[in-house]
């Protein structure tokens, strides 16, 4: 990106040379996060698949070998996609069990079977990229048109939906584009539509959650869910959408998913703090200022993705507020030494969580991803 070289390139050195030896001492880990001494924790232990909160179901277990494919994209060298695929076939004993599985197909198998089938063509990935998407086909429910969430009954999820759902749906729209089956297509699309009608705010703020009636499809209510209650703007969910609705224009060319991603980019770029630094969320009180940094990475990626499909008078303000977020981190929040794994620092899964400002898995990839947009390397897997 013009004006930003020197700073790209240097920052893109450090990522080279802290995933050398990041991907080697961690590769036949599925990291999730790193512990108090900085070692990366493993989410592919088989034996707590069957729970969504650890074990290999968890919605994060795609990003490892996501960052592996990034950094093959860029480097172009072999021991990446080695240890990409460490997580692929992990994963894929997941559907052995089939029970715990959920909406976040999608997080796990585009960065991992998608992105080896779309840069390698390996036929194994295929398969197991198709059989994922007709799981997440399978979680369609036809009356309300969204895809379902989560599995819980005694907290009844039968009709809830999530906006971070709206990057699964890049795994519907791979499998018709490979198997020119348009049902995919056309499941991601309704769900793409219902999320515009009841997620999004007139304000272009999002709700994380929506329940619907299950029998007859009328939304019941919103959720907080990860963010500050029930009205406010989680960070990262507005990430899930600004790039989620991208992702729905880039497969389908419908100008409405293009608008709605400017609209909540709006609102995401009216909010954004002076120091750059993301809060967990945007309608949080002042105090405990709790940041986010994995949702300042998504933010910012899903900036750059719109600013690249905008005529060039247009682009300039989204691309400013993706550098901005991006040097945040770069400069206060990124740990590029040898004393922890991660890079990116001071995450949060949710507000009202017990524990804040520790690192994520995911928020590396999406930083790491963001800055190949930057520098214009490599293809998008989504
Ligand atoms: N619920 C997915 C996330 O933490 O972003």
């Amino acid at each position: 990106m013009n004006g930003h070289e020197e700073w790209t390139d240097a920052v893109i050195a450090k990522i080279r040379q802290k995933m050398e030896w990041v991907s080697e001492k961690n590769r036949e880990k599925i990291p999730y996060r790193t512990d108090g001494n900085g070692d990366y924790d493993d989410r592919s232990d088989a034996s707590g698949q069957w729970r969504m909160d650890d074990g290999l179901n968890w919605w994060t277990n795609g990003f490892w070998g996501g960052i592996m494919w990034l950094l093959y994209q860029d480097t172009g060298e072999q021991r990446y996609a080695d240890i990409a695929r460490v997580s692929e076939r992990k994963l894929e004993q997941c559907f052995a069990d089939f029970y715990g599985l959920h909406h976040d197909v999608g997080f796990m198998f585009v960065p991992t079977a998608v992105a080896d089938y779309k840069l390698t063509g390996n036929p194994d990935s295929r398969r197991i990229a198709l059989h994922a998407a007709t799981l997440l086909a399978g979680r369609f429910n036809p009356v309300g048109k969204f895809i379902r969430a989560w599995n819980d009954l005694e907290e009844d999820t039968r009709g809830w939906a999530i906006i971070d759902c709206m990057f699964n749906l890049s795994l519907l729209y791979w499998a018709s584009e490979e198997s020119k089956d348009p049902r995919f297509r056309q499941i991601a699309m309704l769900h793409a539509d219902t999320v515009r009608k009841n997620f999004v705010r007139p304000d272009g703020s999002v709700c994380h959650i929506v329940e619907f009636d299950p029998e007859t499809g009328e939304m019941v209510k919103s959720h907080g869910g990860q963010g500050c209650g029930e009205g406010s703007a989680w960070t990262r969910g507005q990430g899930w959408a600004l790039y989620g609705f991208m992702i729905s224009y880039i497969h389908t060319g419908r100008q409405e998913y293009l608008d709605t991603a400017k609209r909540v980019a709006d609102y995401c770029l009216a909010n954004i703090p002076e120091s750059g630094i993301i809060p967990v969320d945007f309608r949080q009180p002042t105090e405990p200022a709790y940041e986010d940094s994995c949702g300042a990475c998504v933010i910012a990626g899903g900036l750059l993705e719109l600013a690249r499909h905008l005529p060039e008078e247009q682009r300039g303000r989204y691309e400013d507020a993706a550098v901005k977020i991006l040097r945040a981190i770069a400069d206060a929040r990124a740990d590029f030494g040898r004393g922890c794994d991660a890079i990116v620092q001071n995450c949060s899964a949710a507000y009202h969580a017990p524990e804040h400002h520790f690192t994520m898995s995911y928020a590396d990839y999406y930083f790491i991803e963001a800055m190949y947009k930057v520098k214009g390397v490599g293809r998008l897997l989504w």
